[in-house]
C-alpha cells in the first residue's frame, strides 16, 4: 500500500519531468510574490517549486495537514503552507529568520499598518536629534556617522509604536534597510568592507526604509488577498496553526506535535565561508529590538559577528576527527569524499566531518517530530571542499537510510537564478541542486 503510494508519487513527478527536462529549474517561472518578497535571505528556495511539490503530495497522500521546515530560513515553505491552510512548524538558529517567519505568519491588518506607517514616517521626520541610540563593537566600521544618525531615528520611532505586530513589520523593513546602507559589500553575504568611494555614496537610510516599508505593505496586501482567494483567511490571519522555534536543531527540540510532511533545505555546510547566514544577519539584528522577536531564545547568538555561524551546523571544528570516527559507519559516500579531500588537504576534512556529524544529530531530532511514514523533501546543494565535490545528496540519503528511512525519488535541477551572488565563488561550486525525497 505504502509502496504503491511511493510509486504514484514518482510517476506524477516523472510526468512533469518527462514533458520538459528543465521543468524543475523553474526558469522564467520563479517570482518573489506576496510574503516571499518581505526579506531577501541567502539561499532561499523557489516558492513556486516548493508549492507545486506540496500540491503533488496533497493530491497523492491522504491526510497531510501539517508541514515542518527545520531549517526554515526566510520561510519560503511557511509562505506556501499558509496559502494551503496547512499547519506549520519552523525551526532556525538565526533570530532574523524567525522574525521574518513571525511577520509572514502574523496578523494582516494592511489598513491599520498603512495608518501606523504614516505616523511612524511623521515621527521620523520630526526627530532632528543626532543622538546615536545603539552601540556595539564595530559600529563605526560598518556604518557612517550619518547612517548611524538616520538608523537611530528610525529605531527610536519604531520603539514608539505601541503594537508589537506592527513593530515586527517595521523591524523587518529596517533589517533590509540596514543591509542596503551598511559599509559591507552587497556582492557577498560575508561582512566585507566596501571601497571608500562606495561608502561615500551610501544612500539615505530614511529614504531606503520608507521605500522598503511601502513595498512590504503592498506585499502584505497581496498575501491577504491570496489567502482570502484560497479561503484560508480567518478575519486577519491565515487559518494555519504556526509554531516557530529559534533553536539549534542539533540539540534536543522540545515539542509535542508531530508533522505530516517535511520540506527543507539545510545549509550547505559552508557557513563560515561562502554562505554565512549569521554574518548576513549580524548587522540587521544589532538595530532591531530583539525583545520583539517572540521566539528568540538563544542570547549568546548575538555576541559577535561569528556567533550564529559558530553555533550553526558544522560551525565548530572541535573534536572533528573523533566525530568522523563516530559517523563514518553511516555513510560510504562521506568516507570516499573524506579520502579524496585528505589527499589534497588533510586539514579540510574537519569541516566536512563536523558538518555531517551535526547534520546527523539534527536528523535524529527532526525525525522525532515526524509522523510515521511522513515524507521528506530535502533540497540539497553539493558544495566543493578542496575542489572536491561533496555529494550531500548521497550522504543525506545514506544517513537517513541508516536511521531506517526509505528512499523514494530524486530530482536534479539547475539553479537558473538562485540568489547566490554571481560574483562570489558559490555559483562556481553550486549551479545545480538535488531534491531528495525520502520517507520516514
Ligand atoms: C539554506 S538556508 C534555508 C533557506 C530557506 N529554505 C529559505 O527559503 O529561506 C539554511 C538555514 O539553516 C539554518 N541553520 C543552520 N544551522 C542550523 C542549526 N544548527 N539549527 C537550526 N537552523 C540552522 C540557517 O540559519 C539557515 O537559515
Amino acid at each position: 500500500m505504502i509502496l504503491e503510494q511511493d510509486q504514484n508519487l514518482c510517476k506524477i513527478i516523472d510526468t512533469y519531468s518527462s514533458k520538459d527536462k528543465a521543468y524543475w529549474s523553474f526558469r522564467g517561472r520563479a517570482q518573489r510574490l506576496h510574503c516571499h518578497d518581505l526579506i531577501h535571505y541567502p539561499a532561499m528556495m523557489v516558492p513556486e517549486m516548493q508549492g507545486e511539490l506540496i500540491d503533488v503530495f496533497l493530491e497523492k497522500v491522504k491526510n497531510i495537514q501539517s508541514i515542518i521546515d527545520p531549517f526554515v530560513g526566510s520561510g519560503t515553505t511557511l509562505g506556501e503552507a499558509l496559502l494551503r491552510g496547512l499547519d506549520f512548524c519552523g525551526i532556525d538558529i538565526n533570530p532574523l529568520a524567525i522574525l521574518a517567519c513571525e511577520v509572514k505568519s502574523g496578523v494582516l491588518y494592511p489598513k491599520k499598518l498603512s495608518e501606523k506607517s504614516k505616523i511612524l514616517l511623521k515621527n521620523i521626520t520630526d526627530d532632528n536629534s543626532e543622538e546615536i541610540s545603539k552601540n556595539f563593537f564595530g559600529i563605526d566600521k560598518w556604518f557612517t556617522k550619518q547612517t548611524q544618525i538616520e538608523l537611530s531615528i528610525i529605531y527610536r520611532s519604531i520603539k514608539k509604536e505601541p503594537s508589537k505586530w506592527a513593530r515586527k513589520v517595521f523591524w523587518l523593513s529596517l533589517s533590509s534597510t540596514v543591509r542596503s546602507v551598511c559599509n559591507s559589500r552587497s556582492s557577498t553575504y560575508k561582512l566585507h568592507i566596501k571601497p571608500s568611494k562606495d561608502i561615500k555614496n551610501t544612500p539615505s537610510a530614511i529614504l531606503i526604509f520608507e521605500k522598503i516599508l511601502k513595498k512590504n505593505i503592498l506585499k502584505m496586501i497581496e498575501q491577504k488577498q491570496l489567502l482570502a482567494k484560497n479561503k484560508v483567511l480567518n478575519r486577519n490571519k491565515s487559518i494555519s496553526k504556526v509554531f516557530l522555534k529559534n533553536t539549534n536543531s542539533s540539540k534536543f527540540i522540545k515539542h509535542n506535535n508531530k508533522y505530516d510532511l517535511l520540506i527543507s533545505s539545510p545549509p550547505y555546510g559552508d557557513n563560515q565561508t561562502t554562505v554565512p547566514y549569521g554574518q548576513f544577519s549580524y548587522l540587521p539584528l544589532k538595530w532591531i529590538d530583539i525583545k520583539d522577536i517572540n521566539n528568540f531564545s538563544e542570547k549568546n547568538l548575538l555576541n559577535n559577528q561569528n556567533s550564529i555561524d559558530f553555533y550553526s551546523l558544522g560551525g565548530s571544528l572541535k573534536n572533528a576527527l573523533k566525530k568522523f570516527e563516530l559517523i563514518k559507519i553511516k555513510s560510504k559516500s562521506l568516507v570516499q569524499c573524506v579520502q579524496k579531500i585528505h589527499k589534497i588537504n588533510p586539514n579540510n576534512i574537519k569541516k566536512l566531518a563536523s558538518f555531517i556529524y551535526d547534520l546527523d544529530q539534527s536528523l535524529n531530532n527532526i525525525l522525532n517530530l515526524l509522523n510515521k511514514n511522513a515524507y521528506m523533501i530535502w533540497t540539497l546543494g553539493n558544495r566543493r571542499i578542496s575542489n572536491i565535490e561533496v555529494p550531500l545528496d548521497k550522504i543525506m540519503r545514506e544517513l537517513l537510510e541508516a536511521k531506517g528511512c526509505q528512499y523514494v525519488y530524486q530530482i536534479e535541477r539547475e539553479i537558473p537564478c538562485k540568489k547566490m551572488a554571481k560574483r562570489n565563488s558559490v555559483t562556481k561550486t553550486i549551479s545545480s541542486e538535488s531534491i531528495l525525497i525520502m520517507r520516514k
